[in-house]
């Protein structure tokens, strides 16, 4: 996808179409209401006798008829202009992006005075609006030998008239271009099926955005899981034929001389969940290819960050291995011996993402990070709590718990935090080990939380439970298709670049 950034008057300038945002009830006065003249009043009969009135995600299309340069206007309602917020202009754009590609055209102008405002940043602006441009347009059909529904949108540009706007309109863009290929990049991991995406799959991306961006990769096999003596994370891979992994990226933004501690991001990347022994019904088994959703979310950060360079380092952990049933697997009973020397009961192979991520942990901890994130789909109970409008967090830090609670309101990634009371804990406790990998029918997504807070240690830690926001049957946000939504991707970009903004000197 081309994108540029144009300086020009918009009834002056030439092209196929151009979407504008439309402020709710401003038909009559503002920089939209100024182009009637040249619309010969078009603008006061859609308002008046259509009805069109710039309410939130309302589209319509006119025809100037050479009395502008270009041969189709789209508006897009914004809503009232005093509840505007960077999340409605990323979903209007996204609204206005798929009703154009609809028509079948090759390119869209945006016009960013229209939705020019001072309460947010020119940049901010342009890289909601990119963000909701390419999120919309994403499709996975690279399975398919025919897409039906064709790309047709190749280039994208901001028009603006104001000349002294055009470097933040450039940055903002980018910045919007880059997060927003992240994004995409981590929902196509999360649709490619098991027998694309293996472990060994995700290790050579891993090494990929490695040379990339500059970093290091480390890739543990089964044999070195093993001598390290991650038990738990060992356990889970004992039933697969599939080579498991371990991944460690590493990536350095601090400047030289600054002894900063890293930031730890966790991804559960069980490349597929079958249940193992304690087997899931046939149902719906399929949707488990994207038990890897957090390793991808990480993956899909570290590739934005390989290009934005944030001057903080950030350390990437995966455990991948697929969860499968032989006569080799982990049975239920079973007790194994966790990195962090904690003995645990295996009560139900199927509760396996909380086994990989406990050595996950105790390895990232020993880094020593500042703070450390997981993203897991964790726990079915989560999707019943929450659905797929927020993650469900959990903690050990209210400073890091509501630094991403900001992050993830500022870019419309929702997370609702869930307690992590010690009054839970007597559900993992084992009769025969330290701890049970189960923790009953009650509270299943907070004694999946519990189970994880015993092998933090100290180190600040939030965990996120994507097992609802990772997938979205059917959806009504314009910028998130149905299928796999990359949630979580933004919301850590949030929260790193804020880090690495206040870090700086
Ligand atoms: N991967 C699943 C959780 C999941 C369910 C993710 C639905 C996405 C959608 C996880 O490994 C699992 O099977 N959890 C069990 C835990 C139980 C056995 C305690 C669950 O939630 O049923
Ligand atoms: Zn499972
Ligand atoms: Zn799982």
């Amino acid at each position: 996808m081309e994108i540029r950034v144009k300086k020009g008057i918009l009834t002056k300038t030439k092209g196929t179409v151009c979407l504008l945002g439309f402020f709710e009830g401003e038909g009559k006065k503002g920089n939209i209401a100024s182009l009637d003249p040249a619309l010969n009043g078009k603008l006061k009969k859609i308002t008046s006798s259509e009805g069109f009135n710039g309410k939130f995600l309302e589209t319509i299309l006119i025809r100037p008829e050479g009395k502008i340069g270009f041969e189709r206007l789209v508006f897009v309602g914004l809503g009232k202009r005093t509840e505007i917020t960077e999340d409605r202009l990323r979903k209007a754009m996204g609204r206005g992006t798929t009703f154009i590609q609809k028509m079948g055209l090759p390119d869209i102008t945006i016009d960013c005075d229209s939705s020019l405002l001072k309460k947010i940043q020119t940049a901010q602006i342009a890289q909601a609006m990119i963000e909701g441009v390419l999120l919309s347009l994403y499709q996975f059909d690279c399975l398919k030998t025919d897409p039906s529904d064709k790309k047709t949108i190749k280039k994208i540009t901001l028009l603006t008239s104001k000349e002294k706007e055009l470097p933040q309109i450039e940055q903002g863009a980018l910045r919007g271009k880059i997060i927003a290929e992240g994004v995409c990049y981590t929902r196509d991991l999360c649709s490619l099926p098991s027998n694309i995406v293996t472990p060994t799959y995700l290790a050579n991306e891993a090494t990929q955005i490695a040379q990339e961006g500059g970093m290091s990769v480390e890739v543990l096999d089964q044999e070195e899981i093993k001598t390290l003596g991650m038990g738990a994370f060992h356990a889970v891979t004992l039933g697969t034929d599939e080579p498991p992994k371990f991944i460690v990226l590493k990536y350095k933004g601090t400047p030289k001389g600054a002894r900063k501690r890293p930031i730890a991001l966790v991804g559960k990347s069980v490349t597929f969940d079958t249940g193992g022994i304690s087997l899931k019904p046939s149902e719906n088994m399929e949707q488990m290819k994207y038990d890897m959703s957090g390793g991808a979310i990480v993956l899909g950060v570290m590739k934005a960050i390989a290009q934005l360079k944030p001057t903080i380092d950030i350390i990437a952990v995966l455990p991948a291995t697929d969860n499968m049933p032989s006569g080799k697997a982990v049975h239920p009973g079973d007790v194994v011996t966790s990195l962090s020397g904690k003995t645990v009961e295996i009560i139900n192979t199927d509760a396996e993402g909380r086994l990989c991520l406990a050595d996950a942990l105790t390895y990232a901890t020993r880094l020593k990070p500042a703070a450390m994130i997981d993203l897991a789909t964790l726990t079915g109970a989560c999707v019943i709590a929450l659905g797929q409008h927020a993650m469900g967090m959990m903690g050990n830090n209210p400073r890091l718990l509501s630094q991403i609670q900001d992050a993830g309101e500022a870019v419309g990634e929702r997370t609702w935090e869930l307690p992590l009371w010690d009054d839970y804990f007597n559900q993992i406790e084992s009769s025969v080990a330290d701890l049970q990998n189960v923790g009953g029918r009650r509270a299943g997504t907070i004694t999946a939380g519990l189970f994880l807070k015993q092998f933090v240690g100290e180190t600040p830690w939030v965990h996120l439970d994507i097992a609802g926001t990772s997938w979205y049957d059917d959806s009504k946000n314009p910028y998130v298709p149905k299928g796999a939504s990359g949630v979580g991707v933004r919301l850590l970009m949030q929260y790193i670049t804020a880090l690495s903004k206040g870090r700086k000197s």
